[in-house]
């Protein structure tokens, strides 16, 4: 029976998936049945170092046999490690680490911390943003209520201030405003940074009216933007950084970043997970960052994202979008006809809600010569219908 037949079996069906079933990994390409890819798509920005990373491998095998699991009820070594690592790799000033599990676990907490702070009861977000699909985080989601929302209410009152729109941050940021939560480089949407000039705005109006800045960095985060963080590109201070995604690259692991100011507001009991800050986690995400920083992988990161730029026109790429390896193609074609002429090349790209444009997510350890069986599958391919 093929994989698919097999997941009708038993597995709610609510995912619209690729034709491709990934047998292994390594490096950068999936092996499925006989035919090799090239991911850049890295499910959906998670295989920060590609699939079968020995120090990886080794960390995860080490940890597992050592202390597979203990909760927070008790220190652990590789958890204040972990912690110790990400605070110095997070920008200056966010030196306060909680671990969760998921990037919606980390926003959820995230508001909930603003929310509790400033004892406010709005929030607001940016149009097209995506945060997850928990109550809060879903609340904070661009068209989320219109399409899978499904809470009768949500737990705070959400303004959306239109991307880019600096009149607008003065009239939606008020007094009765808890957080702004935003994507500096919108994911989902497509690549789509924010411009500089709007996030000052908002961070400056935050300032002025004592909410917090929340940056979510779920998927820009851990040198995917060419940089440790998207923060540190905007020079901003944020009160609050969420990331998950590629921190542990592969196995479940998400944070919520503070600054002591909001830390300090709290106590024993005000936030809990039983699997959040597990030790195989943790053993990873000191892994991905010690990886990165040692083999010069943002660097790696930017240099590719240039040569890609540089190359372009090319096929049914217009023009390149967003940052580093958050990366939007934006084509001359429908994004879904692209996108399955380089799966039927053996590449692997993601969609994105715009569709004229599709997401390339690759892992950080992408080398030229697989960023130039992109650019010649690009060439071979039409640039108008
Ligand atoms: C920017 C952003 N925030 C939050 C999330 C939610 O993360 P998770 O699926 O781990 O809950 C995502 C997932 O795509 C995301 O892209």
């Amino acid at each position: 029976m093929d994989a698919l037949a097999m997941e009708r079996r038993h597995l709610a069906q609510v995912y619209g998936q690729l034709d491709l079933v990934p047998e292994r990994g390594d490096g950068v390409y999936l092996h499925c049945r006989g035919r090799r890819v090239l991911d850049l798509y890295g499910g959906h920005a998670v295989a920060a170092l590609g699939y079968g990373h020995p120090e990886l491998l080794a960390a995860l095998n080490r940890q597992a046999a050592e202390l597979l699991f203990q909760s927070n009820a008790v220190p652990l070594p590789v958890r204040a490690r972990a912690a110790d690592a990400l605070a110095e790799f997070a920008p200056p000033g966010l030196a306060r680490v909680f671990f969760v599990n998921t990037g919606a676990e980390a926003n959820e907490n995230a508001l909930r911390l603003a929310c509790r702070l400033t004892g406010r009861q709005r929030v607001a977000a940016i149009e097209h943003g995506f945060h997850g699909r928990s109550a809060a985080a879903g609340a904070v989601t661009w068209g989320a209520r219109d399409r899978w929302y499904a809470f009768p209410r949500t737990p705070f009152d959400v303004d959306f201030i239109p991307r880019d729109d600096v009149a607008a941050v003065e009239q939606l940021v008020t007094g009765d405003t808890a957080a702004v939560i935003l994507e500096l480089v919108q994911g989902i949407a497509g690549a789509v940074e924010l411009q500089p000039a709007f996030v000052q705005a908002v961070a400056r109006a935050c300032e002025r009216h004592g909410a917090l800045l929340i940056v979510d960095e779920v998927q820009t985060g851990m040198g995917r933007c060419g940089a440790p963080f998207a923060t540190d590109l905007y020079g901003l201070q944020p009160d609050i950084l969420s990331t998950a995604k590629s921190l542990a690259a592969g196995f479940p692991c998400g944070a919520v970043l503070m600054t002591e100011a909001v830390a300090s507001g709290l106590g024993k009991g005000d936030l809990g997970t039983t699997f959040g800050g597990g030790p195989l986690a943790c053993a990873l995400v000191e892994t991905v960052i010690r990886v990165i920083r040692r083999d010069g992988l943002i660097d790696n990161v930017n240099r590719l994202h240039a040569r890609l730029a540089a190359a372009l026109p090319l096929g049914p790429a217009a023009s390149l979008q967003g940052r580093g390896f958050l990366a939007g193609l934006r084509l001359t074609r429908p994004a879904a006809d692209v996108q399955r002429e380089l799966l039927a090349r053996d590449i692997l790209v993601g969609s994105s809600s715009d569709p004229m444009v599709l997401r390339l997510l690759p892992p950080l350890i992408l080398a030229d010569a697989q960023l130039d069986e992109l650019l010649e599958a690009l060439a071979d391919l039409p640039a108008g219908v």
